[in-house]
């Protein structure tokens, strides 16, 4: 499903392949790549970026929607600066996750926050009911994301990803 959703300062887009060189400043950086899920394989050069974007734009018509992974891009000045998935939760697949990628730069703005709100805001329109986010218990910038769009604390699982979580979820109104 192709998507191109603007918000006050960004743009959340499809991935293209000559985003390779600027997406490694996102999932190349170590303050990101650390805290990713553990399929994530450490990208350290354009090319290995180049095939992991090439990997997702393949795979984005295939997904059940409205699963996607999206660019972030900041509308004053074309800068990519951030990353966006919906994805189904491994390994029952029902359950919506929504996770995000920043370069580190860029933290501390609200990017994250204002990317979720627009995606989220569609995701529902297109129907699904709910809508989670996951994250390792000392991963407090991501935690404090999924509280600031108002999502609830549901518990702490080892059900996804084989490894100790804090579950959020968030549904309309
Ligand atoms: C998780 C991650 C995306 C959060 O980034 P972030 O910049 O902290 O989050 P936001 O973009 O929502 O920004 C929130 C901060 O911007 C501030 N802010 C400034 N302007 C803002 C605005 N207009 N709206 C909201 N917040 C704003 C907030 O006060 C908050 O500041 P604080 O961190 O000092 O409390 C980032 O840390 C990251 O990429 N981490 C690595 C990958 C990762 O952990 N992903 C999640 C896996 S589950």
């Amino acid at each position: 499903m192709s998507l191109e959703l603007p918000t006050d300062r960004l743009l959340i887009r499809e991935w293209e392949l000559g985003d390779a060189e600027d997406a490694l400043k996102i999932y190349g950086a170590d303050e990101v790549a650390h805290w990713l899920t553990p399929e994530w394989h450490p990208v350290n050069e354009t090319d290995a970026m180049r095939s992991v974007l090439h990997a997702w734009i393949e795979a984005g018509p295939n997904l059940i929607p409205p699963a996607g992974r999206w660019a972030i891009v900041r509308r004053q000045d074309g800068q990519l600066v951030g990353g966006l998935s919906l994805k189904l939760l491994p390994p029952f697949e029902e359950d919506f996750e929504l996770s995000w990628a920043l370069r580190p730069d860029v933290w501390g703005r609200g990017y994250a926050t204002e990317a979720s709100r627009a995606v989220i805001a569609w995701a529902f329109e297109q129907g699904i009911e709910e809508v989670f986010a996951v994250a390792r218990p000392r991963n407090e910038r991501a935690i404090a994301v999924a509280r600031r769009l108002g999502m609830e604390w549901v518990g702490e699982t080892e059900k996804y990803y084989d490894m100790r979580l804090q579950v959020f979820r968030l549904r309309p109104g």
